[in-house]
């Protein structure tokens, strides 16, 4: 297949001074001043009901950037509507027309409306100008760009044929509509999630997360103008368990792309059970969830590396990263090392709004987590077998600001490195080096997630250990690097156990799951 050979976007450094910079935070200004008016998708329309909801900067949440409208079940109806009635055309569209408006939409994100996503994730996700332009734009435009190619791999995979004998595979769309439920952390896989499914011949119902409509609505905006015609993909607000229940009750609903939690997850499951008599055909269900992700040090590791690996990987996004580093195991003896260099790092990040380049972390993303995150951090502060050795402050009087903290315990079942916190509060266990094979044991037993994790060691013997303990514990494994910034097309992304299908994001893998293929034979 002749398609464009896909190549990663590269990722601009928006050094101090650059042009290039100056344009996100001009974008940024004037998005900031303004305010957008969201609305649904549904069709060829674009539905205000009146029913609004305020959009406000998690750094500052008494501005009010936006609205967006929230619709009600005969909204959620009409969706399926448009999705099927888009569909009849969508499905039977020749691959190359469908390939060239998601290609398009890569090149438009790449250069027009590059600041214009930045700035729209810094706002109202609370992302750093690098964070936003890896996972907002690039890891965006990479996966437009990949699916292309990954799905000309899915159509040149063929039967063998004999003489007088052909056999065929067709590599159908699935035959219904594809529910998207989107997070707020990373604006790259809210758009791929309903991009994939869609690009294989699918049409979609997409619920973005509420935290992040903003660059949904630029997503919508892209989308439209790379010529997506009306109803392939349809974007839906309101009542999440109103949107679930019609869309996942519906005889049409033919599979579910979901990142999120593992308990929506899990409920999304218990409600296709219960409507799977309904069903036209079994739905594809496909979900990354949660994650405790490890950083596991050898006592031959480089305590700098370890250092920054933790810095880096639990931290940034203010840990709000499925990918996060949450847990850490670090033998005694380059515990003080890890800990002077691991603290001093801390010290050095500056927080605020993404505005102010010189911040390194931001506000969490609403108070829920807010709340959540300051009862943990007091209970270790009020803990007996728990200290707090950087960070420990909070206060929400402007923004959901929450320090990045470091927790030590001398518990190995302390509830922090168990438990999923989804932001700035690392975990460290520190393990006597003689009891590496029992440390092992620990990684892989603690937590109920395998998403991502890493080991740092500078002995074989031990990498090779480690990787054959942990075998199950991370769907993707990381040797001596952090365990976030997976990137398309290189580290295929996705956990298994509670932490979901695996069907690996930014890999043929996941386009497999998009199609229902037929298989032809015709005798001459
Ligand atoms: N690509 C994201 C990461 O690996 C999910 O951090």
């Amino acid at each position: 297949y002749n398609v464009p050979k896909a190549v990663n976007e590269p990722v601009r450094a928006y050094a101090p001074g650059s042009k290039e910079r100056q344009q996100v935070l001009d974008t940024f200004k004037e998005l900031y001043n303004t305010t957008v008016d969201v609305p649904m998708y549904i069709g060829n329309q674009e539905i205000r009901t009146g029913k609004t909801k305020t959009i406000n900067p998690p750094f500052d949440h008494k501005k009010v950037v936006g609205t967006y409208h929230e619709g009600e079940q005969q909204h959620i109806e009409q969706a399926i509507a448009a999705a099927l009635e888009a569909r009849k055309k969508w499905a039977n569209l020749s691959w190359e027309h469908r390939a060239a408006i998601f290609l398009k939409a890569a090149e438009l994100l790449a250069g027009p409306y590059r600041a214009k996503i930045n700035a729209a994730t810094m706002i109202a996700q609370a992302k750093t100008i690098h964070q936003a332009e890896i996972d907002s734009a690039c890891e965006f435009i990479d996966f437009l760009r990949f699916n292309v190619e990954f799905m000309t791999q899915i159509y040149a995979e063929q039967p063998i044929s004999s003489e007088g004998i052909w056999n065929r595979l067709e590599y159908r769309p699935l035959e219904g509509f594809v529910y998207a439920i989107t997070p707020f952390n990373f604006t790259a896989i809210s758009g791929n999630l309903p991009a994939a499914p869609a690009l294989m011949g699918n049409v979609v119902v997409w619920k973005p997360s509420a935290s992040q409509v903003y660059s949904a609505q630029v997503i919508m905006e892209v989308f439209q103008k790379a010529g997506l015609p009306a109803g392939v993909i349809n974007m839906v607000h309101g009542d999440p368990v109103m949107i679930s229940d019609t869309l996942i009750g519906s005889p049409d609903f033919a599979g579910v792309h979901f990142t999120g939690s593992t308990s929506i997850f899990n409920g999304i499951w218990g409600k296709i059970g219960q409507n799977i008599n309904k069903y036209k055909t079994y739905p594809r269900i496909v979900g990354e969830t949660g994650g405790k992700d490890f950083v596991v040090a050898h006592p031959s590791s480089i305590p700098a590396e370890v250092a920054t690996a933790l810095s880096r990987g639990a931290f940034e996004y203010q840990g709000q990263k499925c990918s996060a580093a949450s847990r850490a195991y670090i033998p005694q003896s380059i515990w003080p090392e890890v800990k002077e260099l691991l603290v001093k790092d801390i010290e050095s990040f500056k927080m605020g709004s993404p505005e102010d380049t010189a911040n390194f972390v931001s506000a969490v993303i609403h108070e829920g987590s807010f709340d959540k995150l300051a009862k943990y951090i007091d209970a270790a502060k009020a803990a007996t077998d728990a200290e707090i050795v950087a960070g420990g402050g909070y206060d929400k009087s402007v923004g959901w600001f929450i320090e990045p903290t470091v927790i030590v315990t001398t518990n190995p079942n302390y509830e922090t490195l168990s438990t999923e916190l989804f932001g700035p509060v690392l975990t460290i266990y520190v393990y006597e080096d003689a009891k590496w094979a029992e440390t092992l044991k620990l990684v892989d037993g603690t937590s109920a997630y395998a998403l991502t994790g890493a080991i740092f060691s500078q002995d074989r013997y031990a990498v090779e250990e480690a990787t054959k303990a942990l075998e199950n514990a991370a769907g993707n494994f990381y040797i001596n690097d952090k365990p976030t910034g997976a990137v398309v097309g290189q580290q295929p992304f996705g956990g298994a156990r509670a932490s979901g299908t695996n069907d690996k994001a930014g890999s043929v893998l996941n386009l497999y799951r998009w199609v229902s293929p037929r298989t032809i034979k015709e005798t001459f």
